[in-house]
């Protein structure tokens, strides 16, 4: 799929934009503090019903505007025509489709497979465990029709049981929730590990030509309890007296990590900037690809300035790679660079200024 068009009001310094993409390359240039950034945040809006740079409370709105507005039309994997569009106030929101008003935020959403890199990205592989589990639940939310059921049921378990532990319950009342907690997590693992499983070779493909220097890139699963020697149910009752004193759920899936090894030995906290920045774009397209087969058509991929932190021949490589995709890509940066040009047949430069946008191709 791909966005034939894409209005933006009341964002950050935009008063109002509206550009006509290409379904190929979208190169957003221009100086610090144009309005780039905000045009990819757009984007991710439609598909996250947030930003990568927090919600839409913190900042997003033009300032003295009530509310901002994205609406978006777009081309469907079978040639299908849609428009929908999007008002936030940071607290309200409405959205429309097709003529039709929508009332689920994550159904609006769920039509825009968007996936996004940004300078924070590299985050992926050497920050907090949280942003690895939504990496795979994205994916999950989108291929595996039956994890999201899973996915509210053990959320659901595991805020109520939080909420006992702190009231210092019995064991009795505890033991009620650990049975929906234990068959609904085990369920969450299971759908997470063999996702990882099944994007490991394809991180491994990418990884080699991305970052041969390094050595083998492999993937490992922890899932977030003694797996496989214990059953969740099992390490729930042998950590009960454990989450009694701290007061929250030690074990299940809401600890489950995920990490990336180079050369069998290099793990996070080994990594420079750009070698997390690489292996943390070959999660991502990874996950793409792993898309791709799965649904039959390319998300929408978005890098805001990609070429921050890589040297012209790794920067080169990524592009390379991207060039064999058949997904609309949205790329920022300060400078036009030759690369682009070499690498994409299909490629339309916007020059963002700021509160303005001009096509200059
Ligand atoms: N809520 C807001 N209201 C008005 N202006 C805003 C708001 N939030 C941000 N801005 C301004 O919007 C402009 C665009 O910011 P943005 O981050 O999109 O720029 P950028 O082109 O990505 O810059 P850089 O190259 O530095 O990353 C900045 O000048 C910023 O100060
Ligand atoms: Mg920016």
């Amino acid at each position: 799929m791909h966005l034939t068009e894409l209005q933006g009001a009341n964002l950050r310094c935009f008063t109002e934009f509206i550009l006509t993409p290409v379904p190929g390359v979208n190169l957003l240039l221009g100086e610090n503090g144009a309005g780039k950034t905000s045009v990819i945040e757009a984007i991710h809006i439609l598909g996250y019903g947030r930003s990568f740079r927090g919600r839409i409370r913190d900042g997003l709105i033009k300032q003295g505007a009530a509310s901002l507005q994205i609406s978006t039309r777009w081309q469907d994997a079978h040639g299908g025509t849609h428009q929908a569009g999007l008002q936030h106030s940071g607290n309200e929101w409405q959205a429309r489709q097709n003529g039709a008003d929508v009332d689920n935020l994550g159904q609006f959403c769920s039509h825009f497979p968007v996936l996004s890199f940004e300078p924070g990205s590299h985050a992926l592989i050497s920050g907090p465990a949280d942003n690895r589990r939504r990496f795979l639940d994205w994916a999950l939310f989108h291929v595996e029709p039956e994890f999201f059921s899973q996915w509210r049921r053990f959320n659901r378990a595991l805020k109520q049981r939080n909420a006992l532990l702190k009231a210092q319950p019995g064991a009795e009342a505890l033991a009620a929730w650990d049975h929906e907690f234990a068959e609904s997590g085990e369920a969450i693992h299971y759908y997470r590990q063999r996702y990882l499983e099944s994007l490991k070779p394809v991180f491994q493909d990418i990884c080699r030509g991305f970052l041969p220097e390094g050595g083998l890139a492999t993937l490992g699963y922890a899932a977030g309890w003694r797996q496989p020697q214990m059953s969740l149910l099992d390490s729930l009752r042998l950590n009960r007296d454990r989450d009694l004193q701290t007061g929250f759920c030690n074990v299940g899936p809401h600890r489950a990590d995920w990490e990336a090894t180079l050369n069998g030995q290099l793990q996070q906290e080994h990594f420079s900037r750009g070698q997390a920045k690489l292996l943390a774009l070959s999660a991502l397209l990874a996950q793409a690809k792993k898309f791709v087969d799965e649904k039959g058509f390319w998300p929408i991929l978005c890098f805001d300035d990609l070429a921050s932190e890589l040297d012209s021949e790794h920067f080169r490589r990524v592009l390379r790679w991207l060039s064999g995709s058949r997904a609309q890509i949205w790329i920022s940066g300060t400078d036009d660079q030759p690369a682009y040009a070499e690498n994409f047949s299909l490629l339309q430069r916007f020059h963002v200024e700021q509160g303005r946008i001009a096509d200059t191709q």
